[in-house]
């Protein structure tokens, strides 16, 4: 069973497999195959899908286990749509009518979730490194991954973003990344920014004051002063979320100002980075971290691709986590 924690434990060669995989789920092949081996048995052709086949099949019968800790829309429903495509069966963990309200232990319901016959678990939670936590003190054969942890990594997110790279660009070698906005609470930029370096991008970070992390020396970019430098003949813009719910009420009087700062209009964009593609990895507060104009034209729509790209390579992880 294996486990997806943190971009940082992923070879690239690994990496380079799960979009591999993920682009063949996208082209629809493999899913189509996975289609004849769940309602079509009697026509299997073992000699025409081969390997293939077995590993698309991997997963069918298969359970996986939803536990959102936190509110989600894309990643939530583009696993749930996911493990569907893979054939899985798929538990809905509910926090709120859960045990934990009669004080249940994490690793007691995840346990007992393992009896039940859970064999994967997506976990998304507001704690710094609790899959990882988790993982090591479950006593069972079951494969974690890591939706999202606090301010800490969000792997899926760096992958789906690297694959929409790729299409978009061919390559992220030598290109210009940057990303802009709250860096101090985003998983989302840990995460990429450990890709993106792997993978040889030249990563530039921007935040005013009130979002550069404390620990700025640790995040792997060249770090600019001034956003419209920042963005200057970028090949990627990358947009982070003001998390409002993140931030102390200093940091949030300070935030205030940020839309009136950094909102990326599609005036700025044409000025400074023309030829950039827009990513952003939702939830977008509109006004705020891009305009509802720039969002809604053609540019924005990169943001939507990068969802869809979700579902993709969340079969991958899956598929991966069950082999
Ligand atoms: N990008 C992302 O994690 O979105 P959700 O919070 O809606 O899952």
């Amino acid at each position: 069973m294996r486990n997806l924690i943190d971009i940082k434990r992923l070879t690239v060669s690994e990496i380079n497999s799960i979009i591999n995989r993920a682009v063949e789920y996208k082209s629809e092949t493999a899913e189509s195959i996975r289609g004849e081996i769940s309602y079509n048995s009697g026509i299997i052709d073992f000699a025409k899908f081969g390997e293939r086949l077995y590993r698309a099949n991997s997963c069918f019968g298969k359970t996986a286990c939803m536990m959102f800790f936190e509110n989600s829309t894309r990643t939530k429903c583009s696993f749930s749509m996911a493990a569907q495509k893979l054939g899985m069966n798929i538990i809905d963990f509910d926090t709120k009518t859960s045990s934990f309200s009669k004080g249940e232990s994490l690793k007691d319901t995840i346990e007992n979730l393992c009896y039940i016959g859970v064999n994967t678990f997506v976990i998304r939670h507001s704690e710094d490194n609790i899959v990882d936590k988790i993982a090591e003190k479950t006593d069972c054969s079951v494969s974690f991954i890591n939706a999202g942890d606090g301010k800490n990594a969000h792997p899926t997110q760096a992958l789906l973003d690297y694959m929409t790279m790729l299409e978009k660009l061919g390559t992220v070698v030598g290109k210009k990344v940057t990303i802009l906005g709250d860096i101090a609470h985003s998983r989302v930029a840990k995460s990429n920014i450990a890709l993106l370096n792997k993978m040889k991008a030249e990563v530039h970070l921007f935040a005013p004051e009130y979002f550069v992390p404390e620990n700025k020396a640790d995040y792997d970019g060249v770090w600019e002063s001034d956003y419209d430098s920042a963005i200057k003949d970028a090949d990627v813009v990358m947009l982070l979320r003001v998390q409002n719910e993140r931030l102390n009420s200093e940091e949030l009087n300070s935030s205030r100002a940020y839309k009136d700062m950094y909102c990326l209009t599609s005036d700025r964009l044409e000025k400074y980075a023309p030829n950039a593609i827009i990513m952003h990895p939702g939830p977008v507060n509109r006004d705020v971290e891009i305009s509802s104009e720039l969002l809604d034209s053609k540019k924005g729509k990169t943001i939507l691709e990068q969802a869809r790209n979700g579902v993709y390579v969340r079969m991958a992880v899956l598929e991966n986590g069950v082999e």
